[in-house]
């Protein structure tokens, strides 16, 4: 697929998938108990060693090539930003920025987020931003396990906390997140189209360019753990 000719999801899928509130519930209440990969342990370690224990967390959430994990870390500098993703090829990309030039408040690691986020919140940290920028759709119907708002990780991603942001060129994605976040948070979590004028990440310039229309919600999850939520 050509760059400014990319597609939107296609899928069979029109709305929210009908087994999205169950899915949620049951992962609420339900601990969901997959071991830690010691290659997750050790990245979080790499995540932390430059924090100074203070200075506030973002989290870039499948940061990618990582462009959006440096422009958070320019525009808060007295923040810790933590790029996190899967693909090694994806995160030595991250050109055109020579390493000088690199802010220092922030680090790239390699981890699966599904273990990274939990042993997050096993440390007791929270997060003060949230980045899940353009994640993976999985619009097949039959892979909606696969996508976070319905994954068993979902409660994490509630616990860490912060302001969460999350970005998608397909809005059934973004409305079953804002489902999922509704019945964690029981009160209503609204979303929105948006023109990216400066665009944050390469998945987002991409599809601006291709005329796409990009949705995001943005919902305050608050500082300290919210009594509301059952994390299971
Ligand atoms: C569509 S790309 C978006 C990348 C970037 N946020 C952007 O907007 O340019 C989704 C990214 O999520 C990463 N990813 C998917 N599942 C992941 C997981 N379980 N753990 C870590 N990264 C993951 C992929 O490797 C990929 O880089």
């Amino acid at each position: 697929m050509s760059y400014g000719n990319s597609r939107i999801p296609a899928s069979a899928q029109r709305g929210v998938h009908e087994h999205l509130a169950e899915r949620v519930r049951a992962h609420l209440i339900s601990p969901f108990r997959k071991p830690f990969a010691e290659v997750n342990r050790a990245a979080l370690d790499d995540a932390l060693a430059g924090w100074d224990g203070h200075a506030p967390l973002i989290l870039d959430a499948g940061c990618g090539v990582g462009h959006s994990t440096i422009e958070l870390a320019r525009s808060f500098p007295d923040h810790w930003v933590m790029g996190v993703d899967q693909s090694a090829d994806r995160l030595q990309r991250r050109k055109p920025y020579p390493e000088a030039l690199m802010p220092s408040n922030m680090v790239f690691v390699r981890a699966d987020l599904v273990d990274f986020w939990r042993l997050l919140v096993v440390r007791g940290l929270r997060l003060a931003r949230h980045y899940i920028l353009y994640p993976n759709p999985w619009p097949k119907i039959g892979h909606l396990g696969r996508r976070w708002p319905a994954h068993s990780v979902f409660p994490a991603i509630l616990q860490l906390g912060g302001v969460l942001e999350c970005r998608s060129n397909w809005d059934v994605y973004i409305a079953e997140f804002a489902v999922a976040l509704e019945l964690a948070l029981g009160s209503p979590v609204a979303w929105e189209t948006f023109e990216a004028v400066r665009p944050l990440t390469p998945f987002e310039r991409k599809y601006r360019d291709s005329g796409q229309t990009l949705y995001r919600l943005c919902v305050d999850l608050g500082s300290e753990p919210n009594a509301a939520i059952q994390y299971g």
